[in-house]
């Protein structure tokens, strides 16, 4: 972006612009909210939402992201194993319409993503949803079949990050809670 783009300069906010921070009770509203108007009706029968269903989500990464002090976006992570190896499961992640393309969704993606690979005995972050929007930030497809959860799911759909290059070759088993 430079100052020649007035226009586009303007729909794309500064870092000092978009902030992040944990989640608070205070937000469960809006989350509920928006995770409606993100996924419809369908929400609940989603294979993410079914293992969300037996497993409690991590708190201490659950993150709102803001513009101009506004919440614009927010993403939870279940802390979730694969074939005896530990992990999380990104999702749901949800921005608000009127603060989409802006930057926030890729920015929560990365800064949750980075602070649970570094946590100790963490081998992936997996998640269900489109290679164009997370292959790009670094998600990998997996093994078609390789992985089940507890309800069906496009087997193209499941992604994986992860610092081991070949773990998503090799990541195979049920969604079950950490070991
Ligand atoms: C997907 C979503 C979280 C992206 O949020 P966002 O804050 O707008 O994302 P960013 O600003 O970081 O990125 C926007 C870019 O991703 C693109 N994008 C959004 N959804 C996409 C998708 N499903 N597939 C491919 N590209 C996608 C946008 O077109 C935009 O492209 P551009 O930069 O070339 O204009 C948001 O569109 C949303 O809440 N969608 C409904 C819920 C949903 O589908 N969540 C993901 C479930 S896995």
């Amino acid at each position: 972006m430079t100052a020649t783009s007035p226009l586009l300069a303007e729909t794309i906010p500064t870092p000092a612009a978009l902030s992040i921070r944990l989640e608070t009770p205070d937000d469960d509203a809006w989350i509920e909210a928006l995770h409606e108007v993100s996924f419809g009706p369908g929400r609940f029968a989603r294979a993410a939402y079914r293992v969300r269903e037996r497993i409690a989500v991590d708190d201490s990464l659950s993150t709102i992201a803001e513009i101009d002090g506004e919440r614009a976006a927010s993403v939870r992570m279940t802390p979730i194993s694969v074939g005896g190896l530990n992990g999380y499961m990104l999702g749901p992640l949800m921005t608000d319409p009127q603060f989409r393309k802006q930057g926030a969704g890729r920015a929560l993606v990365k800064h949750v993503c980075d602070l649970a690979l570094a946590r100790p005995g963490i081998a992936f972050v997996l998640l269900v949803g489109d290679f164009a929007y997370y292959g790009p930030l670094g998600f990998e497809r997996t093994v078609p079949s390789a992985i089940r959860f507890p309800a069906p799911v496009d087997p193209a759909r499941i992604l994986v990050m992860a610092a081991d290059a070949s773990l998503a070759e090799t990541l195979t088993g049920d969604v079950a809670p950490w070991v």
